[in-house]
C-alpha cells in the first residue's frame, strides 16, 4: 500500500495507472476509520482495479469549532486497517493541498437539500462537503466513487455535484454498517461514554419502531410516538425525526407506495451529535 500526501505524486501516478488502463475507485474518509468504512473499500475493491482512501479533516463542512477541533484522528491505526483491506494508495493530503488559496467558504444552491434535515441542522456544511469531494475528484479523477448510506443526504449531495458539474464518475451508494447492538457506526461513537452509547441505541430503535409499524399505524401517528419516546430520554437532544422521500429527500406526511421512502434522525447525545436512517421499502 502507498501512502501519498502531495498533489503532483498522486496525480503522476493516477496518470499512469489510467494509461495502463487501470479503473480506479476512490472512498474519500475523515479517517478514524471502522468497518463501515472498510465496508466502503471492499465494494471498491470489487467495482476497480486500484482503490484510493482520502484521509482528510475537512475544515470547511464543520459548523462546530469544537466538534471539528476533537474529530478523533488515529491515523497509524488507520493505516494497518487499510493495509489489511486491500487498499492500494491513501491519499494524506494537509490544508494547503486541498486549499491551496486559504480555506474559505464558497455557496452552492443545491436547492431542497440544503434546506432540510442535515441542511437545515448544519448550516454551510454540504457546501463544505461538495468544496472538499469536487476538489478530491478532482486530483483523484476516479472512475468509481463510494459513499455511504449512513450519510444518506450526503450520498444526495454528491449525486448533485456530479451532475451539476457533468463529472464522469459512477457513484455507488453502501449500506449502513451497525454494531451488534443496532448502533449506526460511526467515528464519533468513540467519543461517546458508556452511559451515552446506551442512550445512542434509541435512535435506532426509533427508527426500527417506525419500520416495523407503518404498514399498520399512520406515519405521522408513529412520528408523534417516536417524537415522544426519544424526547424521554435523558441526556438525549432530538433534532429531528422525519419521513422523507429516499430520491429527492422531500419531506413526507404521507407514504406514496410508489416512492422509496425512509426516516431520518438527528440528536445530540451530550456533546456529540449522531445521525441515522433506515429505508421503510
Ligand atoms: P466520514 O464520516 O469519515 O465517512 C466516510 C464515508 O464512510 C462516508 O461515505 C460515510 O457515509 C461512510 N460511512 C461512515 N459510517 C458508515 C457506516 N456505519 N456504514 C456505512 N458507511 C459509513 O463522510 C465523510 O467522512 C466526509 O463528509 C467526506 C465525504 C470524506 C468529505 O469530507
Amino acid at each position: 500500500m502507498e501512502i501519498i500526501d502531495s498533489e503532483p505524486d498522486l496525480k503522476n501516478r493516477i496518470y499512469n495507472l489510467k494509461n495502463a488502463g487501470k479503473v480506479i475507485g476512490f472512498v474519500p474518509t475523515m479517517g478514524n476509520l471502522h468497518e463501515g468504512h472498510i465496508s466502503l473499500i471492499e465494494i471498491a475493491l470489487n467495482k476497480a482495479d486500484i482503490v484510493v482512501c482520502s484521509i482528510y479533516v475537512n475544515p470547511t463542512q464543520f459548523n462546530d469549532k469544537n466538534d471539528f477541533e476533537l474529530y478523533p484522528k488515529s491515523l497509524s491505526k488507520d493505516l494497518k486497517l487499510l493495509k489489511k483491506s486491500g487498499c492500494n494508495i491513501v491519499f494524506t493530503p494537509v490544508n494547503n493541498t486541498i486549499y491551496p488559496y486559504g480555506v474559505r467558504h464558497i455557496e452552492y444552491d443545491i436547492g431542497n437539500l440544503g434546506s432540510v434535515m442535515e441542511g437545515k441542522y448544519r448550516k454551510g456544511h454540504f457546501n463544505g462537503v461538495i468544496q472538499v469531494v469536487k476538489r478530491l475528484f478532482d486530483i483523484v479523477k476516479p472512475d468509481v466513487a463510494v459513499f455511504g448510506k449512513k450519510d444518506f443526504q450526503q450520498l444526495a449531495v454528491i449525486r448533485w455535484l456530479v451532475g451539476h458539474f457533468n463529472l464522469d464518475v459512477k457513484i455507488i451508494g453502501a449500506p449502513i454498517i451497525r454494531d451488534p447492538d443496532g448502533v449506526a457506526m460511526s467515528s464519533r461513537n468513540s467519543r461517546l461514554s458508556k452511559s451515552e452509547r446506551e442512550i445512542a441505541k434509541n435512535l435506532s430503535k426509533s427508527l426500527i419502531y417506525i419500520r416495523d409499524n407503518y404498514k399498520k399505524i399512520h406515519i405521522l401517528k408513529l412520528k408523534i410516538n417516536a417524537y415522544e419516546q426519544l424526547n424521554k430520554v435523558k441526556n438525549l437532544e432530538l433534532e429531528y425525526l422525519e419521513v422523507a422521500d429516499m430520491s429527492t429527500l422531500q419531506l413526507v406526511s404521507e407514504i406514496d407506495f410508489e416512492r422509496p421512502t425512509g426516516v431520518f434522525v438527528a440528536a445530540k447525545i451530550g456533546q456529540i451529535r449522531l445521525i441515522d436512517n433506515v429505508g421503510l421499502f
